[in-house]
């Protein structure tokens, strides 16, 4: 569900008409519906209400400030991968008591900002790491909260690219490491061992996958708990997937229906609390591209509508194959359509948004929109071939905003310098 319709001939965010924005603002340009990353984030809530579960919100997703700052507003915590996160997630003022902290890769600077920033606790995910957190804990004579990372071996049916827990992903750590971790913790005077994560990939429609690892999870805190370990966190990860195309994703209320009952029977009488970092769930349909026709270029085979935004925009269908529906920004009445790939301005033949599509005959300056882009869209956006990165529109309401201005061409080469040394 979301807040992107039709009115009359008219694409619609809410209640302001794209058309309108794309006049104001040009093109291309990311649109978010406020109203939907909330709707989004109410549903969840209110399906895992019995346990009134700790959502973070994954801002890999969609790190917009102004997306941040309601989430935030409504009650959201954060998932953070980076000390770039932790001040973005600053900035919109969440409560560091809700920011869990995941990366294979954490630096001893993004440590300490975290450990100051008093955030809720450390995905851990190697045994190096671990020692260097406690290391830094104890010269900051500041105790952490951490939590073990879970590889726990359970393939989602999804991308490879976003498959995150076999034991072919860098992710995590293996049960039986994990073990001797927690019962070594007194090794790490500085950690509070407080909660088991695992988050076994992204895209991920059908719920088995989710109770396999849950399962393992809870089987792993009791055993654990068993040999005196105190656990008070499950964290679950973020995963969920969501309609793009055909796929028939589980609802929140479908997903807690499948999670729940696996909780109650361990978990919630245990007192465990429940962690929940969805990233695509919340952001994934709550945001479109809206892109211009350039051109119309037509081949012996099939025609390529050429457009101004480009994998730099976008790069989810060049980089995973990913399908974004293709929609008229105003339906023109034309009734043929065509096949075609819609492309973008960049020299590389994987710079495409859409590949061998029936879509509605168009012609230059028409707007068309990518939908579904709110996850991964913005955020995973470059300068490649030099092109400015485009604007981020938030509509709530009749109202819209431009949340993040486009970029300039002197902010193309704003941070570097000629070195007269070397010409
Ligand atoms: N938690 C952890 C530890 C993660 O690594 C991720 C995503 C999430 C939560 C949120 O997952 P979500 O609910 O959004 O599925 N760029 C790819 C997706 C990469 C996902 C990375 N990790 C794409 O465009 O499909």
């Amino acid at each position: 569900m979301h807040r992107f319709a039709y009115k009359g001939r008219e694409l619609y965010c809410e209640d302001v008409p794209v058309r309108k924005i794309a006049a104001e603002v040009g093109t291309p340009f990311y649109l978010y519906s406020i109203g939907t990353f909330l709707d989004h984030y109410t549903k969840l809530k209110e399906a895992f209400q019995e346990i009134d579960p700790l959502i973070c919100f994954s801002m890999k997703a969609n790190s917009n400030l102004t997306v941040l700052k309601a989430l935030v507003n409504q009650g959201s915590g954060l998932d953070i991968v980076s000390g770039g996160e932790l001040f973005r997630a600053k900035k919109v003022g969440v409560d560091p008591s809700k920011v869990v902290f995941a990366s294979v890769g954490k630096t001893e600077a993004e440590i300490e900002e975290a450990i100051r920033a008093r955030i809720l606790m450390f995905n851990v995910e190697s045994v190096q790491e671990l020692e260097t957190i406690n290391a830094i804990a104890c010269r900051m004579r500041m105790p952490q909260k951490i939590a073990i990372r879970l590889n726990p071996d359970v393939a989602p049916d999804t991308h490879h690219y976003i498959t995150t827990g076999t034991k072919a992903n860098k992710f995590g750590l293996d049960l039986e490491t994990a073990y001797k971790l927690f019962m070594e913790s007194y090794r790490y005077p500085f950690l509070r061992f407080s909660g088991v994560h695992i988050h076994i990939g992204s895209q991920i429609t059908k719920s088995k996958p989710f109770i396999l690892a849950v399962r393992k999870a809870l089987q792993f805190i009791d055993s654990v708990r068993f040999a005196g370990n105190p656990v008070e966190y499950l964290n679950i990860g973020g995963g969920l997937g969501i309609i793009y195309s055909k796929e028939k994703p589980q609802t929140a209320r479908q997903f807690a229906e499948a999670i729940l009952p696996v909780l109650r029977s361990s978990a919630t009488r245990r007192g465990l609390k429940l962690i929940l970092e969805p990233g695509r769930f919340i952001s994934g349909n709550s945001g479109i591209l809206v892109t211009k026709v350039i051109y119309v270029k037509k081949g012996k085979e099939k025609a390529f509508v050429i457009a101004d935004a480009a994998m730099n925009d976008l790069i989810r269908p060049s980089f995973y194959g990913a399908y974004h529906e293709i929609v008229p920004v105003t339906r023109s009445g034309r009734t043929r359509s065509v096949l075609a790939d819609l492309v973008g301005p960049i020299c590389e033949s994987g710079d495409f948004l859409a590949k061998e599509r029936q879509i509605p005959e168009v012609v230059s300056g028409d707007l068309l929109a990518v939908m579904s882009c709110g996850a991964y869209g913005y955020v995973m956006s470059s300068n490649y071939n030099s092109r400015p990165r485009i604007p981020e529109v938030v509509v709530r309401g009749s109202r819209y905003f431009q949340a993040r201005r486009r970029e300039t061409r002197e902010d193309l080469v704003r941070n570097e310098t000629i070195v007269r040394e070397v010409v």
